[in-house]
Formats: C-alpha cells, structure tokens, sequence
C-alpha cells in the first residue's frame, strides 16, 4: 500500500524482491500524491508494477484525506483479502492502511518501523507511532530504531532488515554514474546546493516560511530549489516569491534526476527525511532545516547538521567537508530481500 512520493521509492525494491522470491504482490495506491511528477513518473522510472487499485484520494485536511482513505482501503481488503498487508514510512497514507487492515485481522508489517523524532506536533510522528502499534511484524531499517521500538514494548514483532531506500539509491547511483539522465532544469553553474522544503513546520506558517526562505538566499552558493507542491501553495497564499536572488525554484524531479543533481551539488538543504540519508549515502554534505531527525546516524562526524533555528545557516552550511570515512548504518542495499524473507518466516 503506497500513497505518497517517498513510499514510491520505497515500494520499487520490496515488489522486485517479492517477485524474485515468487510471491503475489499488489499495490494499491491511496492518491495522497496525485501530481504526475510526485507520482505517476516514479512508477515508470523505478519500474514499479501498476497499482491494482487506485483510491484518487487527494489532498484535504488530516482527517477528512486520512478518512477518505480508511473507507477506501476497507473495500480493497474486504473485496480481496490478502495474506499481509505491507505499509511504508510515516504518511496519512501509512496510518489509514494500517488501521484498515488490523480492523479487518490482516496482518501488518511495517517496512520503516521505529523511527521517532520525538517531536508530537509532526502529524508523521503520530502516524509513525500509531502504525508500528498496530502493525504485526515491526521492519526496522536501523539498530537506533530496534531500540526505539524494544523501548515501547514490541521487541517481539521487530526485525532489524536495513534501510529498502539503500538498495534503491545505490542501483540508481550507479546507472547515472554510467549513464547520465537528461536534466529538466539546468543546475546553477560551480559549486551551488539542492534544497527542498515541504514540512509542516516549515511551509505552513507565513513567518516561518518566510525565514525559510531569506535564509536560503542568503548562503554562500546559489541555491536550487525543487519545489515540492505544497512549497509552491503555502508560498503562493503567503506572497513569498520562490524565485529570488540566490534562489531558482523548479519543479520537482523524478529520482534518477534527483540523484544526479545531488551528485552533482556542494551541498543538499533540507527538511526532508529521505533526503538527509541520500545525501548521506551519497557522501554530500546535509544541513537540515528542523531541530530533531528521525535518521540521527547522518549526524556523526558532521555529514548532517541539524539547523531548525536558522541561526547563520550561512556559516553552517560552508561549514568544512567532514572526513570521508561513513559507517554503513543502513545496511549494504540489501533490505528488501529481508523484508519478504521476515513476513515469510512469520507466515511460515
Ligand atoms: C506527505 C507526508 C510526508 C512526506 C511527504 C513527501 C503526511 C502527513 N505527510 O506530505 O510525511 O514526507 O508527503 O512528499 O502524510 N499536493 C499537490 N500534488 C500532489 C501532492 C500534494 O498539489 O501530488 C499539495 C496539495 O496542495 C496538498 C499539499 O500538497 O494540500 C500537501 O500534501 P499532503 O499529502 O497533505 O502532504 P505532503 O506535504 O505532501
């Protein structure tokens, strides 16, 4: 069950690794992301199969889209109940799948268990806690996240497989390498970074967004800005120009593109969780717009630094390249192959 742009990412490797082992696997899409760009264009570069159902939810507020999708996903599980149910990450999406599915005593995994920002007012960490609760089999990609969950009282259902966004991104990494991908947009020439904003508590008050958006034309390298829809709305109503001094704000990419471009940056700026582990990935230099992370291992040694107060993002940003030396915390990209051999072993 897949809903919204970084559970596209996520499912490409898991529906692969279900097909090489021989098992059944659909996808029902909720239509959190409807935009071909957030949507449409990952399924055809990722080579995802296509979604057995599609709800065409939309956008609306938490309750009414998370509620739409309940009633949706109700009827595809009744109509043809499957054996599991798989739900990713953190969205509304993951949260309305999820409950669906334990109403009805589908087993639940959840591919992303376990991570917490221990910040209450982010709908995606209720959504995050919520699911790992209810879910039957807890995929964690991280030991820190194993702790998490053993902390709450389920070490029972948790399985430690790694991160499935690694073996996605270390694939594509290497095909754009060999073979560059024809770029929609023209990065700024030298060194410049990629930023993207589109939290919550980014986007959704003026003034905060407003602050956003001054510090990231204030750094030291021109800044391209892949700007995420809800980005472009909450700007819009607030009458805060994207597209300023220091800043060229485009349209979102599809994900080879987006590797490329952060291969080809100085620097990613962020509030967004894949992202900060990409950069990691991708030994490019993070600095990250909100004052907690979920993947707090991008913190050592300085690949990612937290920077929700603002305060000389400038300085913060042009800080020092850290020592190249990475641990692999999220496992060698080889994530998805556990995820199915773990709901095979409690199906067994
Ligand atoms: C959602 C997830 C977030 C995830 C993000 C990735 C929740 C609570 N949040 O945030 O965890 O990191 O997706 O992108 O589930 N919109 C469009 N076209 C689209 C999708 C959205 O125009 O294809 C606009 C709509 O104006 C909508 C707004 O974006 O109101 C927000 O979309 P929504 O699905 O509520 O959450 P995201 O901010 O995308």
């Amino acid at each position: 069950m897949v809903g919204a742009r970084p559970q596209f990412v996520k499912v490409a490797p898991v529906a692969a690794a279900f097909a090489r082992a021989g098992h059944q696997h659909e996808i029902v899409h909720t239509g959190q992301h409807y935009d071909a760009r957030m949507s449409d264009v990952f399924f055809e570069q990722l080579g995802i199969p296509a979604p057995m159902a599609h709800l065409g939810v939309g956008s609306g507020a938490h309750g009414a889209q998370t509620g739409a999708m309940l009633a949706g996903l109700e009827r595809v599980f009744l109509d043809d109940p499957p054996d599991w149910v798989v739900v990713y990450g953190d969205t509304n999406s993951t949260l309305a799948a999820a409950l669906a599915a334990v109403k009805l005593h589908l087993p639940v995994a959840h591919v992303e268990a376990g991570l917490r920002s221990f910040n209450r007012l982010m709908p995606e960490e209720h959504n995050r806690i919520l699911t790992d609760h209810a879910a039957d089999l807890l995929l964690a990609p991280t030991a820190e996240a194993v702790r998490h969950l053993g902390r709450e009282g389920l070490s029972d259902r948790t399985v430690l497989v790694g991160d499935v966004m690694v073996d996605v991104l270390l694939r594509v990494r290497d095909e754009v390498r060999a073979q560059p991908v024809p770029l929609p947009v023209t990065p700024p020439a030298g060194e410049h970074l990629v930023a993207t904003v589109h939290r919550a508590e980014n986007t959704d008050d003026p003034e905060r967004l407003a602050r956003v958006l001054d510090a990231l034309a204030s750094l030291d390298r021109p800044v391209l800005l892949l700007a995420h829809p809800r980005l472009v709305s909450r700007a819009e109503a607030a009458g805060l120009p994207l597209n300023r001094a220091g800043i060229t704000a485009v349209p979102p990419v599809g994900y080879p593109e987006l590797v490329q471009l952060v291969l080809g940056a100085s620097g990613v700026v962020t509030d967004s969780g894949g992202l900060q582990k990409e950069a990691y990935l991708l030994a490019v230099p993070c600095t990250t717009l909100r004052h907690e992370t979920e993947w707090p291992e991008t913190l050592i040694e300085g690949w990612n630094v937290l920077a929700g107060d603002l305060v000389d993002l400038r300085s913060v940003v042009s800080r020092p390249l850290p020592p190249a030396q990475r641990g692999m915390p999220y496992g060698a990209g080889d994530a998805a192959d556990a995820v199915v051999r773990a709901v095979v072993a409690v199906t067994a």
